[in-house]
């Protein structure tokens, strides 16, 4: 989509006027037509008068939700005609969300075609039109862009199917990201995993017939004005191996590599923005098949930090890639600021918290309201859940130093959380935050500006907290 902010007195080319309605009593034209069509000023309501060529589009307030979907639905409706270009008229409302404005008409766009034989190429057009352009609102017209840019390669990533998405192919596409953007990107095989002591990542691909890969993108700003670590589940594919997933749950498990796919598009967007931060980004891409190889419930594993882990369920296998990811990026990387990690971790936190929501946990209280913050004020939906001391007695083991289950069906989402919990070193306890994101990584049914399948999860809100700190 082509975006420009143009005067009221530039010349325009676009077909189409998007109006946005709040009140329809405010309307001075239309108004009785619209009501014959029962348009409602409300959230995802839109009716297109094709021969004034006018869409009226309904929202309710003025915050970053309702301002994304009706743009989104506004450029859905284009969609269904042959018109390529519209504008709106800003008023202060739209002004004040410019962001959910842009980041929303991007979104709300997107369409995953890779597999279709026929595709469209349409490209639209939006003009935005204000009283007098200034260069804030050109600032924001520009970061906007490569965040929305952003989630929808994350999107396009986490939709790839997984016969042609595998460990491989994960480690190449981050090296053509570090390429386009010029950070650097180091990929290890198992080998390296075995050589290191990652033996909890390693036992995990063992029985695919993709080679593993541990991904470390960095981004390194002179100046940095603080050290920022994101480490992502990677699993191109989750049949939960031998303690196999039954038939309809295996079903969207493309999907498990949604936490890389954000690690790796949000350092792609970082180092677009250019923000002054040192930040890793680290990926294990596994894929957990079966076969005659494979590590089995009652194996012991080492992690790299030296802990024994019991593994009673081979399908609670992102947590130990994550555990020596975790270990890895603490051993390679000093002074840590932030150390945060994105999984479709449990199916626990979707029962728990829902759908749309990111679980965010983690021992630093006030970072966890942060992040839950700064996830609110990106557009993406997230809630703390709490650690306590009879959780943690759950993963207990009794012939290993923990176990990667809970003792109990309750909680499951913590218990996992509390699991990592033991791979962060002392030193990095309280610069910590695990975001399960098993919920809205994956769009089963279209929901706001989500068409179904990937929505990019994780993307804007780590660019929003990154963002947050500059302002301290
Ligand atoms: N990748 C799944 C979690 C998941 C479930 C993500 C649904 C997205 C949607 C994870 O590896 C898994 O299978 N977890 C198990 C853990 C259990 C065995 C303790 C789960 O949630 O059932
Ligand atoms: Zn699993
Ligand atoms: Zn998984």
């Amino acid at each position: 989509m082509k975006i420009n902010i143009l005067e009221k007195n530039d010349k325009l080319k676009s077909e189409v006027e998007i109006i946005f309605v709040k009140e329809l009593d405010s309307l001075t034209q239309d108004k009785e037509l619209l009501e014959i069509l029962d348009f409602k000023a409300k959230d995802e309501a839109c009716v297109l008068l094709a021969e004034s060529k006018k869409i009226y589009v309904g929202y309710e307030k003025d915050n970053y939700d309702c301002i994304a979907i009706a743009i989104a639905t506004a450029i859905k409706k284009l969609q269904t005609t042959k018109f390529k270009s519209a504008n709106i008229v800003l008023n202060q409302e739209l002004k004040d969300n410019f962001k959910a404005l842009v980041e929303g008409a991007i979104l709300g766009e997107y369409k995953f075609t890779d597999y279709k034989s026929e595709k469209e190429k349409r490209k639209i057009e939006l003009d935005l039109i204000v009283e007098e352009k200034n260069s804030s609102l050109e600032k924001i017209l520009n970061d906007s862009k490569i965040i929305a840019k952003a989630v929808n390669k994350a999107r396009n990533m986490v939709n790839t199917a997984p016969a042609d998405f595998y460990p491989e192919v994960m480690a190449n596409i981050a090296q053509e990201l570090a390429k386009d953007v010029d950070i650097s990107c180091e990929v290890y095989g198992e080998k390296y995993l075995e050589k290191n002591n990652m033996m909890a990542m390693h036992s995990v691909g063992r029985a695919s017939i993709h080679e593993s890969k541990l991904i470390h993108l960095s981004y390194k700003p002179k100046n940095a004005k603080a050290k920022i670590v994101l480490v992502g589940k990677g699993l191109t594919y989750d049949s939960g191996g031998l303690s196999l997933k039954p038939a309809d749950f295996m079903v969207t498990m493309k999907a498990d590599k949604s936490g890389g796919c954000a690690v790796l598009s949000t350092m792609w967007a970082i180092a677009k923005l250019e923000l002054p931060f040192e930040v890793h980004g680290i990926v294990g891409a596994v894929e957990n098949m079966i076969g005659g190889n494979a590590y089995k419930p009652d194996d012991i594993l080492k992690a790299k930090n030296g802990k024994t882990i019991e593994v009673r369920n081979t399908d609670a296998e992102g947590r130990l890639v994550l555990a020596d990811c975790l270990c890895y990026a603490q051993d390679e990387i000093k002074d840590i600021d932030y150390i945060f990690d994105y999984a479709t971790l449990t199916g626990a936190c979707v029962v728990g918290v829902g759908e749309y929501t990111t679980g965010v946990m983690g021992n630093n209280e006030i970072l966890k309201k942060e992040a839950v913050v700064s996830a609110l004020n990106s557009g993406e939906y997230a809630t703390a859940l709490d650690f306590n001391r009879f959780l943690r007695k759950a993963i207990k083991s009794e012939i290993a130093d923990v176990c990667n289950i809970a003792n109990t069906r309750y909680g499951g989402a913590i218990t996992a959380g509390m699991f990592l919990d033991n791979f962060i070193y002392e030193e990095n306890k309280n610069k910590w935050i695990h975001f399960d994101i098993a919920g809205p990584a994956f769009v089963e049914k279209a929901w706001g500006y989500n068409p179904h399948g990937a929505s990019g999860t994780g993307v804007r809100f780590t660019v929003e907290f990154l963002r947050g700190l500059l302002k301290d």
